[in-house]
């Protein structure tokens, strides 16, 4: 019903002259990233209708689980979008899903109803799939939560862009499992994955100390340096595990205090061999599985030491916690972030211009995601879609 009423308001104001310039990325079926997005250009948006708000994105990440929902394997399902153009994609006839789950917006258009929000704030999604790799959009006042902080704060784009569902991962693990004090010890694998970066950050402004263990590589000594700058106490590689020897060189390390929680982003031996270091009645959440190994763990872990396993998702600790409860963390990242505790991740931007057209930026934009799967970047792309001039 919304969507025909939006469609037919949209048809009335835009049907004849208006010159289109938003942008977004879209694809009408499921596969790789490379083969079905498309760039699309459509009009600006009409005036939002009652409890929504015009949201306009300044910059939206790209995350790995970005690419498995447009392949089609990821839990979270988008919605078709089909009111953003009267002919062609995005309309009626040719609905299309505007890919992205991640961005900072400010808004700019707000509806009849909606309390709490001025023009420019800054805003992040709490919805999951909003389509955020647009120049716009409109959605419900109630899927964006308002940043208490923006850049005259000393909080950065990038921050924002990057800050619901990595920094926001790290800080639920390190404490909805296990109550750690300071002084406690976590272990985790992927240690230099954006996650593991700002567990490594979190845990340190919470006086934890990590063990972060990584994939060896030819720059080891200079890498590790690079973590313990962030705050990492320790960092080995999976290798270094097979030496039994280490384990006593890690019990010296944590004075023989209780290894009560491992984060494993990794699966198959990574995950394995890190299980081992744990203490009794210990707590393995698993929040990825880059190695796409599943994982494999001894029985007598579970029998003789009551080792316990879970899962860890951040959209489903987003749908099963009120907002209230977002609002305070999302205060809390951006207060940290803002005041150079928690860096944003390393990362590249990627402008889709406002003068190339729509093949143009299709084909680039495939390109970058071939290079993607070829391991070919290695910060995180972060994509600033320019609008009207
Ligand atoms: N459950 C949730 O709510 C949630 C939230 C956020 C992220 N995640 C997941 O967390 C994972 C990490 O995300 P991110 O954005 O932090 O990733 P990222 O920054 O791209 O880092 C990827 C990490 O995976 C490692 N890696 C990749 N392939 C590997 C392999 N075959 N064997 C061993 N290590 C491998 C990389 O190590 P090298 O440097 O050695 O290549 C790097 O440490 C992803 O699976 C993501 O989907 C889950």
């Amino acid at each position: 019903m919304l969507t025909r009423t939006l469609t037919s308001s949209f048809r009335r104001q835009f049907s004849s002259s208006s010159i289109a310039y938003n942008r977004a990325l879209v694809y009408s079926r499921n596969g790789s990233p490379s083969e079905v997005l498309s760039a699309i250009t459509y009009p600006d948006l009409p005036p939002p209708p009652p409890n929504t708000v015009n949201i306009r994105f300044i910059l939206s990440a790209i995350n790995p689980a970005d690419i498995n929902t447009i392949e089609g394997v990821y839990p979270s399902k988008p919605t078709l979008t089909s009111n953003i153009n009267s002919t062609g994609p995005g309309s009626d006839e040719q609905p299309v899903f505007v890919a992205g789950n991640e961005g900072l917006a400010q808004i700019d258009q707000i509806g009849d109803g909606v309390e709490g929000f001025k023009q420019n704030d800054w805003v992040v999604m709490d919805k999951s799939q909003v389509g955020t790799w647009s120049t716009c959009r409109n959605v419900s006042a109630k899927d964006v939560i308002r940043l208490p902080l923006k850049d005259s704060d000393g909080l950065t784009a990038p921050h924002g862009a990057t800050m619901t569902v990595n920094p926001t991962t790290a800080f639920n693990m390190l404490r909805e499992f296990v109550d750690l004090k300071e002084g406690d010890w976590v272990v985790q694998n992927g240690a230099n994955s954006a996650v593991g970066k700002l567990v490594i950050q979190i845990a340190k402004l919470r006086g934890l100390n990590t063990l972060n263990l990584v994939r060896a590589r030819d720059n080891f000594a200079e890498f590790a340096k690079s973590l313990e700058d962030l705050g990492a106490t320790k960092v080995l590689t999976y290798d270094d595990l097979k030496d039994k020897a280490v384990r006593g060189k890690i019990q010296e390390w944590t004075s023989g205090k209780p290894l009560l929680l491992a984060l494993n982003c990794i699966g198959g031996d990574a995950t394995t061999s890190m299980v081992k270091l744990l203490s009794n009645g210990a707590h393995l959440v698993s929040y990825g599985a880059m190695s796409k190994q599943p994982i494999s763990l001894p029985t007598s872990l579970f029998i003789f030491k009551d080792l316990m396993t879970h899962g860890f998702w951040q959209t489903r600790w987003s749908k099963t916690h009120s907002r209230e409860e977002k609002e305070e963390l999302i205060g809390k990242l951006a207060g940290w972030m803002s005041r150079g505790q928690l860096q944003a991740p390393e990362h590249e931007i990627i402008t889709l211009g406002k003068n190339e057209t729509d093949e143009e930026v299709s084909q680039r934009v495939r390109g970058i995601f071939s290079d993607m799967a070829e391991g070919k970047y290695k910060k995180k792309v972060l994509l600033k879609l320019e609008d009207k001039a």
